[in-house]
């Protein structure tokens, strides 16, 4: 039985959830506790208190909210809980009314979300980034 709430993981479960999906080799090197307490909405896939899926929600309540982080336990995909914790965003901005939901697919993913009701952008309108310089 996979039960779905919007609760904050502890550091560990973020920590082993990043390193299982080759995320992160060493996330303990990252504030965790801070990246946790500054996200604006959990969503967790327990089963018996294991965590075996999340995502985060980064939004400002009308306008945005874009979805970060949604990682399957990589033994226990292609189950259906991706598919859970996505309809819980979904609800979560339905319930708040909120626009636009955005997110940035991993490599080979993108097609994953189109059952979702999300599509490219297009050509014209590419996902951007930039990475902040960190000190070493
Ligand atoms: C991508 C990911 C989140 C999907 O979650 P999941 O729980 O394995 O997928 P689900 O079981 O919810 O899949 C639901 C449906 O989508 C399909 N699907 C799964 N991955 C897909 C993909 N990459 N492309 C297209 N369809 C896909 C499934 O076949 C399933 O279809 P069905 O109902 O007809 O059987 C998961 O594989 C994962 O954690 N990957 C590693 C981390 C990652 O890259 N996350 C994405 C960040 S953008």
């Amino acid at each position: 039985m996979t039960e779905i709430c919007r609760e904050k993981p502890t550091t560990d479960t973020l920590a082993r959830l990043y390193r299982d999906a080759g995320w992160l080799e060493d996330p303990e090197t990252l504030d965790l506790k801070k990246s946790i307490e500054n996200t604006s909405v959990w969503i967790l896939a327990k089963e018996a208190k294991v965590v075996v899926g999340i995502a985060r929600l980064q939004t400002d309540y009308v306008r945005y909210c874009c979805v970060y982080d949604l990682i399957i336990r990589s033994d226990r995909r292609r189950e259906g809980i991706g598919r859970k914790i996505m309809n819980e965003a979904l609800a979560f901005c339905e319930e708040n009314r909120v626009q636009v939901m955005h997110l940035w697919p991993t490599k080979g993913n993108a097609g994953y979300y189109t059952q979702f009701g999300f599509q490219a952008l297009g050509p014209d309108q590419p996902t951007m980034m930039k990475a902040t310089p960190q000190p070493t």
